[in-house]
């Protein structure tokens, strides 16, 4: 009969002592013990499907995941990170400590924020133009944004379109020529998988491009509207693209547009409210790829009654307002995180 020795496989340590999970591999399956300091408390028998969480199940009598892990062995990591996950941890100190134990150091802000989507009981995300770059379309205000070298009101304004319609046209065609390269990152996937699972409740945009929606998101607020949607500027009768892109006039003779909110315009209140009224009620609030320079939609974050998270390339000032800022892509940030939330949601 083959049997490995006991070994520790879990050790955690409180102010009576140290409770110990130890694990020993027999050709019939794994036996796990619960051991309370170095008094064996007896162990109980684990058939050959006995798995992990089963001798997790063991260490339930105390409020394990309250107290400090001393020890994780690797072999049981992906049973204990499923736990660390779902549990709501009123320590800091404690949730920390359980993170940077089961986590490589470069995941555990993104280990966090899973944590808490899924100790959250409403979240909502609002994202701006860097959530967009790694789908090669240009934000406005990096170094390599369109207002770069662009003074926005003369090109994305009402003024612009009355009195300078060639410049207005000749910007929202080359975003046009650009929107028709680009698709949907991970990123976008990600979220949209999240909404899936029901740990999202809707993402506010303030971009215009549609690739939340393409990339399967169905609760999608387009703050600032949508380029892929044209109408009358006069009428506001609804117009195909080509009428825009030909630069034809609307049978009423008004200018053709696209369905995007310009500098000095009101924000759609189809868009605004639901979210405004989303984010009031949120547990969570996670803010994506937005410098948060532009009135109203940078008001949300802070109307958020719960926690609120900010993943950004370039962290600015402003950012210490969060409770949790993750400085990187977001495309590769939300990456991560989804393989931590399907290694939990996947059944
Ligand atoms: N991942 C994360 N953040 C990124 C990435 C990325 N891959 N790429 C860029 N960023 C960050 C930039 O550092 C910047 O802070 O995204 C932010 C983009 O900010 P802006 O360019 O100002 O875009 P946004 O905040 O969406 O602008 C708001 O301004 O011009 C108007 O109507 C336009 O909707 C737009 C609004």
């Amino acid at each position: 009969m083959m049997k490995t020795a006991w070994e520790t496989l879990l050790s955690i340590g409180s102010e009576g002592g140290v409770l110990e999970l130890k694990g020993r591999l027999t050709e019939d399956g794994w036996y796990f013990r619960r051991v309370v300091s170095d008094m064996e408390e007896g162990s109980r028998r684990f058939s050959a499907e006995g798995s992990d969480e089963d001798g997790l199940a063991l260490l339930d009598d105390y409020a394990w995941l309250s107290l400090y892990p001393l020890y994780v062995d690797n072999k049981i990591t992906t049973a204990v990170r499923k736990r660390v996950l779902f549990h709501r941890y009123r320590n800091e100190s404690a949730f920390s400590a359980w993170i940077e134990s089961t986590f490589p150091e470069d995941d555990w802000e993104a280990a966090k924020l899973v944590n808490w989507i899924l100790t959250s009981g409403s979240t909502v995300v609002l994202t701006g133009a860097g959530m967009s770059t790694e789908s090669s379309l240009p934000d406005f205000r990096s170094k390599e944004g369109w207002w770069k070298n662009i003074d926005p009101r003369t090109v994305a304004s009402t003024e612009a379109l009355s009195h300078h319609y060639d410049l207005f046209h000749s910007f929202y065609k080359a975003r046009l020529d650009n929107l028709d390269q680009a698709s949907p990152h991970n990123g976008h996937r990600a979220l949209a998988n999240w909404e899936k699972y029901g740990r999202i409740d809707a993402v506010a945009t303030q971009n215009v491009d549609g690739l939340h929606q393409a990339a399967g998101s169905q609760t999608v607020y387009e703050l600032h509207g949508s380029i892929r949607r044209f109408r009358c500027h006069q009428c506001g009768e609804e117009l195909p693209r080509s009428t825009f892109i030909e630069k034809e006039a609307c049978s009423c003779g008004g200018r053709i547009r696209p369905g995007v909110v310009l500098f000095g315009e009101m924000l759609p209140a189809e868009a605004w409210e639901p979210a405004m009224e989303k984010m009031e009620r949120s547990d969570l609030s996670i803010v994506i790829g937005t410098s948060l320079e532009v009135y109203p939609a940078n008001q949300l974050p802070a109307v958020t009654r719960g926690r609120t998270a900010y993943i950004n390339k370039d962290i600015q000032t402003g950012a210490g307002d969060f409770d949790l800022v993750i400085r990187g892509n977001a495309g590769e940030v939300l990456t991560t995180m989804n393989t931590y939330m399907d290694e939990v949601l996947m059944e």
